[in-house]
This record gives C-alpha cells, sequence and structure tokens, in this order.
C-alpha cells in the first residue's frame, strides 16, 4: 500500500508522504533545471567526493562506492555529449544526476543521498562553480592587464593631456595612463582573491540545517574539493549565500571600471577628440548613415554593466528578508550570478581585444597638446620652489593665464618676458626650463607620478609582476 503511494508521484525522491500527483504548473513553476544544469559538473565533482567519504566511515562498502563514482562519471559524460534526458519533473540538475544514478545502479544509486540534502549539497555546488568562475575571471583581468601594459609600452613616448571635470588639466605620459587601468584591474584581481579565500568553506555536511546523526567526515570531503576547510556552523552554512553576493560586488566593480574606461574611448574615438583609431574589425556600421563607423563594443561594454550591477541588486533583495536556514527563495540566486559571471567574462575579453587593437593618433594627440595651458601648475610650482606661497603662486600663474587668453596666445610661452617679471619679480629667464607639455612633463618627481623615470619604474615593475 505504501510502495504503491510513492509511485503515485513517480520519481519524486521526496514523494513518500505525498498521495496526490504535483500540479503541472507547479512544476514548472518551481523548477529549477533550466537554469542549473549548468552546475552539473560541479554536482557530480561533489557527489563523488561525498560517496567516497562515505565509504571511508563504512556507510558505503567499498564496492558501492567504485559503482556509484563510475555512474556518476558515465552520466557526466552522458551530459557532455548531449544525450542526457532532461525531465521538468525531476526539478533540478541534483534530483536528474541522483534520479539517473538509481536509473543505473538501483538500491546502491539510493545510497548516494546518505547524510546529505539538496541543502548543503546546492551550497556546495554553487560555491564550487563561483569558485572556478572567480579564476576564469582573475586569468581574464590578468589577460587584460598585459593588453593595457603593452599599450604602455607601444605608446610609452607619446604625451596625452590629463583631464580632470573632462577638462585639459596637466600633461601625462601614455604610459601613465594606461598604467592607471593595470593599477584599477590589480585591485579587481585583489578582490578576486579575497573573496576566493572566504569562500572556500566546506557547506557539505550541514545537511539539511542541523547536521546529521551518521559519523561523517568533512574534513575529508573539504579536503578532496580543494577546500581550505569546513565550515562550523550548519544553520549558517545551509542559508549563506555571502559568496554568491560578494562575488557579484566584485564584478560590480569591474564593470563599473570597464563601463568608466568604455565611455573615456567612446569620447576618445569621436571625431571632436581623435585621440584614438578603432580597427574596422572592432567596429560597427549604420544602416542607413553609409559614413558611419560606431563604437559598438565600448558601448555595449558600457551598457553590460547595469546587468551587472542589477545582479548585485537583485541578490541583495532576495536574501534581506530570510529567515535560517534555506528557503526555496535561494534557488533565485543562480540565474544573476551566472549572468554576471558570464557578462564580466565577454566583457573583459572584448575589451583586451580592443586595447590590443587600439591606436592612439600620436600626431593628432601631439597638434592640440598646446591647448588648455597644461603647464600652468608646473609653473605654479616653479614659483613655490621659489620660495612663493601657494596661494599666491596660484593667483600669479591664474593671471597669467587670463593674459593669455585675453591676447589671443594659447601658451604661456608665448608671452613676453616683461610679463612673466612684472606678474612676479621671481619669474626670470628660468620659467623657459618648465613651460612647453615636455618641460612640464619631465618636471615631475614625486612617487606615483608621471615623470618619465617614475613611469618607467612603475612599467619595469609591473612587466616583472604580469608575464
Ligand atoms: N533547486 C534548489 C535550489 O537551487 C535545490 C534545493 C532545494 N531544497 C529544498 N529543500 N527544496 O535551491
Amino acid at each position: 500500500m505504501m510502495y504503491r503511494e510513492c509511485h503515485r508521484v513517480a520519481s519524486k525522491p521526496w514523494g513518500g508522504r505525498f498521495e496526490g500527483r504535483t500540479d503541472r504548473r507547479v512544476e514548472e513553476f518551481t523548477e529549477s533545471i533550466s537554469f542549473d544544469r549548468r552546475l552539473f559538473e560541479h554536482d557530480i565533482r561533489g557527489s563523488i567526493a561525498h560517496a567516497r567519504m562515505l565509504a571511508q566511515v563504512n556507510l558505503l562498502t567499498a564496492t558501492e562506492c567504485d559503482k556509484i563514482v563510475q555512474g556518476l562519471s558515465e552520466i557526466q559524460a552522458e551530459i557532455e555529449t548531449g544525450r542526457f534526458a532532461y525531465a521538468l519533473e525531476r526539478e533540478d540538475i541534483h534530483m536528474h544526476i541522483e534520479s539517473a544514478l538509481i536509473d543505473k545502479l538501483g538500491d546502491v544509486g539510493r545510497k548516494l543521498h546518505t547524510a546529505r540534502s539538496r541543502n548543503d549539497q546546492v551550497a556546495t555546488d554553487l560555491k564550487l562553480w563561483t569558485r572556478d568562475a572567480l579564476d576564469r575571471v582573475d586569468a581574464r583581468l590578468e589577460a587584460l592587464q598585459r593588453a593595457f601594459l603593452g599599450a604602455a609600452e607601444r605608446y610609452r613616448d607619446v604625451i596625452l593631456p590629463g583631464y580632470t571635470h573632462l577638462q585639459r588639466a596637466q600633461p601625462v605620459l601614455a604610459a601613465h595612463y594606461f598604467l592607471a587601468y593595470v593599477e584599477k584591474l590589480a585591485r579587481d584581481r585583489s578582490r578576486v582573491a579575497d573573496c576566493r579565500k572566504r569562500l572556500n568553506v566546506l557547506p557539505l555536511g550541514a545537511a539539511a540545517l542541523a547536521g546529521t546523526t551518521l559519523p561523517i567526515d568533512r574534513a575529508h570531503v573539504a579536503e578532496a574539493l580543494g577546500f581550505d576547510g569546513v565550515a562550523a556552523n550548519s544553520l549558517d552554512v545551509s542559508s549563506d549565500r555571502d559568496f554568491a553576493l560578494e562575488s557579484a560586488f566584485v564584478l560590480s566593480l569591474i564593470a563599473t571600471h570597464l563601463s568608466g574606461w568604455a565611455e573615456e574611448w567612446v569620447i576618445w574615438s569621436t571625431q571632436e577628440f581623435s585621440f584614438l583609431a578603432l580597427p574596422d574589425a572592432i567596429c560597427t556600421g549604420s544602416s542607413i548613415m553609409p559614413q558611419k563607423k560606431n563604437p559598438d563594443v565600448l558601448e555595449l561594454i558600457r551598457g553590460r554593466s547595469a546587468r551587472v550591477l542589477g545582479a548585485l541588486q537583485t541578490l541583495l533583495v532576495l536574501v534581506k528578508g530570510l529567515p535560517l536556514a534555506y528557503n526555496r527563495d535561494l534557488q533565485e540566486d543562480k540565474p544573476p550570478l551566472f549572468d554576471a559571471f558570464d557578462t564580466v567574462e565577454a566583457c573583459l575579453d572584448l575589451a583586451a581585444v580592443v586595447v590590443d587593437g587600439a591606436k592612439l593618433r600620436a600626431d593628432r594627440i601631439n597638434e592640440r597638446l598646446d591647448e588648455g595651458y597644461l603647464d600652468a601648475t608646473t609653473l605654479m610650482e616653479y614659483l613655490i620652489k621659489e620660495g612663493v606661497p601657494q596661494r599666491t603662486a596660484h593667483e600669479v600663474i591664474g593671471h597669467l593665464v587670463g593674459l593669455c587668453e585675453q591676447r589671443g596666445l594659447k601658451r604661456l610661452a608665448d608671452l613676453p618676458d616683461d610679463d612673466f617679471a612684472r606678474a612676479n619679480p621671481k619669474l626670470g629667464p628660468g620659467v623657459k626650463k618648465v613651460l612647453g607639455v615636455d618641460n612640464a612633463v619631465k618636471a615631475f618627481q614625486s612617487y606615483g607620478s608621471t615623470a618619465p623615470g617614475e613611469v618607467e619604474r612603475q612599467l619595469e615593475a609591473w612587466r616583472a609582476r604580469i608575464l
């Protein structure tokens, strides 16, 4: 009688206490196989480690364990080669794989879920997946660092106008500019590493929420799966998605960095700026205006950041009201997390393509380098070195810039010596040594500045760190 009742909710591992079938609409609403199938490899990796541990503590015989490991490996091959049958009634990837194992092995397969719940299983699978994804992101961040470093070396002799408020400010070496992004990406990488470190604690063994009465060895599983330790509180871990949220934040910051850079290069590639030539291979045309060549890749990198920031927001809102421990809401963590990783990985790949392909138009940049009085601050600092208080020096140079503007002179160096001397007696013939962008750049001294020697040192240091 009992046995027959179970069969009425065919193939549901949790069907024992149910009498009626699940409404099809409920199956459609609650399924996660449509997206969590991406976890198959990690689910199988986790299950193999779990089975080996069960054998270790005599909850499985060695033969049973071998059969399970063999069966799981076959299932993995079936999934990888597209021979695996998915069915909505099997809900998620965990039940698909376990059901397929039971189909193969019968009662032996029915032992795999010993001392385990889908709650600690899904947390483990998602951590394993996220850990691999973080490693992929780190490799891509490094590749993009390498691309920026390459550009820094290619254009080491070019001087750029540096901007604040998108207004011309002071001259900077192009190498200094490109290394700025290498630094941002280095911080992104350190956040990835940090996030990975905190993630790397094993949830499996927490079972549903309270642990298990069975004599499991969690350290054994942790070691097999490359975790640094075992989560200490079963209630905490089965509900913990901090690693997903932290990853989404780390990805959001990467996407934000990429978006700001993309915006800058969209501006730089306009005819008005003409700092950058983007090769045909990374541009698209207009269907109505035959002359157009648009920087769509950069625009999409900027635009896709919205999805990543959205994913972070989704995850924060998802978990904010959840009581301990597992709640089905948590199933909703995967689509935004997967999407954030997919998006950032694609953006990082394409960013490297753009950085490798884009050409800095040194001729066009040089033509207008005399505009904007980029040497004004250097001249002010010259006065400070002559003993003039900073506020006074600022006023004096501001006045000279005003004179240039009144007379339509583009460069401070175009002012006659008299005007310098009148503005401040300390502005003698020595000023010529710091005027003009070349001199202005050479005058820099401080650590981390755009001083040629300093930039060279930073280049060397990065070259040694990035292979
Ligand atoms: N598909 C579920 C998820 O992704 C698996 C865990 C289900 N656990 C449960 N007790 N219903 O979260």
